[in-house]
């Protein structure tokens, strides 16, 4: 019986413990039985009962260590499982962190077309976050709703759209449509990408008006040279009369292609140096006065009279004292030119304080429409072209004005006012002297104290 238990003991633990516990327990109830109807000697009884229950005890302590060292797994599972899942979270967040630092718009999409993801440049972009709205509330043009119909049906692989976007300025844009590796969960993707392309267009479209611009500015006035030398060969051949009318045209004429070739040259030399700020010093309170003398005559002729307010006190800027002559010579010209006749051109020092001087060129002029005040420095852009080149402008003045302050890391500005007049106003950076920081210095109370 002995032998029997501790067989069944031993030789069951090592293999099944569930089967030790389905012997353990009938043994120690036949023992218990046999004991009652008196087969076996109750002391056999009681050694077989506890040899069988001693097994039910070693059975219980192996399917305890059994389920400490599941549960032990389970936690180890359950830990790895949270990092996991902490790890793609973290991955996640600095792919929104990534997507959002692309300066060009980005949008992934669903299937559905709806929006799965949009990064912060779409958001800017649209003034909205469009997240899982459907791709029309980002953009309504048809070529991009059909693209991408075609690249989340499989159709195509990538597809490129270039289309417009109205709005207060015109955008150009290039959409790229690629289709993502699809996953189980949100199945078929696209990504769209969009490049704005406005400043490149504007760009080309620019160099070609240019020298359409100057082709045109030249052919005019060649034309008419051109045709005063036939006709003075010509039927004019020998009348003094018609020499005398048109010579001075002549002259006009010559002297117009001079200039404009004079000014585009001026204007190319400009934008050559103007990454490099002028260091040396310039004194608007000299300045000013000079270039109103050159234009009195022209004033004169108008009646109209120049009148410069420039403060001796004012502080010196950092400035090319020829280039500063030809920013004034431009404006005051423009005032005299568009000024009323008997009217007045104020050239004004307006103040400073310790970084920039601000002066100012106010005339009484009929004034600028406000649609045309953003483009005036443009390169031959004019509010009135014939009126402009009745008066022999080329329309180059303001663009020398922009390229020269911008040089002098100053700021332009024009105000105006239909049937008041205009004001031009320019800011140049000023240069504080020793002497002048320590006056002011010594003026502040909290280091004098
Ligand atoms: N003070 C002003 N009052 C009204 N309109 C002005 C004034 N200054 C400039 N404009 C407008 O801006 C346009 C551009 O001026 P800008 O000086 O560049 O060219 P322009 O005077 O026509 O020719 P340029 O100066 O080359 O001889 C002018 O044609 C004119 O329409
Ligand atoms: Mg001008």
């Amino acid at each position: 019986m002995i032998g029997f238990g501790v067989c069944v003991t031993t030789g069951m633990m090592g293999r099944d413990f569930r089967h030790l516990i389905l012997l353990a327990v009938p043994a120690g109830a036949a023992f218990a039985m046999l004991a009652a109807f008196g087969h076996v000697s109750v002391n056999i009884a009681i050694v077989g009962a506890l040899f069988a229950f001693g097994g039910l005890y070693l059975a219980a302590r192996r399917i305890k260590s059994e389920m400490d060292a599941v549960a032990e797994a389970d936690a180890r599972v359950d830990e790895s499982l949270r990092e996991e899942f902490v790890r793609q979270a973290r991955l996640a967040e600095s792919y929104e962190v990534i997507l959002d630092s692309l300066p060009e718009p980005l949008l992934v999409l669903r299937a559905d077309r709806h929006i799965l993801h949009a990064n912060k440049a779409v958001v800017d972009l649209l003034g909205t976050d469009p997240i899982d709205a459907d791709l029309t509330t980002a953009i309504r043009h048809p070529d991009i709703l059909s693209a991408a119909a075609a690249v989340l049906s499989g159709e195509s692989e990538e597809e490129t759209v270039e289309f417009s976007r109205a709005g207060a300025v015109e955008q150009h844009l290039v959409a790229r449509l690629a289709v993502l590796p699809s996953s189980r969960e949100i199945g078929r993707a696209a990504v769209l990408t969009l490049h704005d392309v406005t400043s490149e267009r504007r760009t080309v479209q620019m160099r070609a008006d240019f020298v359409a611009n100057v082709s045109h500015e030249l052919r005019t006035p060649l034309a008419t040279l051109v045709g005063f030398i036939e006709t003075l060969r010509g039927a004019a051949r020998d009348d003094p009369e018609a020499l005398d009318k048109f010579l001075p045209i002549m002259d006009e004429e010559g002297s117009r292609m001079a200039g404009l070739v004079q000014d585009l040259l001026s204007l190319s030399r400009i934008e050559a140096n103007e990454h490099s700020p002028p260091s040396e010093n310039a004194r608007l309170q000299d300045i000013l006065p000079v270039v109103a003398r050159t234009l009195e005559r022209e004033a004169e002729k108008k009646g109209v009279v120049v009148i410069v307010e420039a403060d001796p006190e004012a502080p010196a800027v950092f400035g090319d004292r020829h280039q500063l002559m030809q920013v004034f010579q431009n404006l005051i010209h423009n005032a005299v030119k568009y000024g009323r006749e008997q009217s007045e051109v104020r050239v004004v020092i307006d103040g400073w304080d310790r970084e920039y001087l601000t002066a100012s060129v106010i005339d009484q002029g009929e004034g600028i429409p406000p649609e045309h005040i953003p483009r005036l420095t443009e390169r031959f852009y004019r509010v009135d072209k014939a009126r402009s080149r009745a008066m022999g402008g080329t329309g180059l003045g303001l663009a020398i004005v922009k390229h020269i302050v911008n040089r002098h890391q100053g700021r332009l500005w024009i105000e105006s006012r239909l049937g008041v007049g205009s004001r031009f106003s320019i800011s140049l950076p000023v240069v504080v002297d020793a002497g002048d920081e320590m006056a002011t210095e010594s003026q502040d109370p909290a280091t004098a104290s």
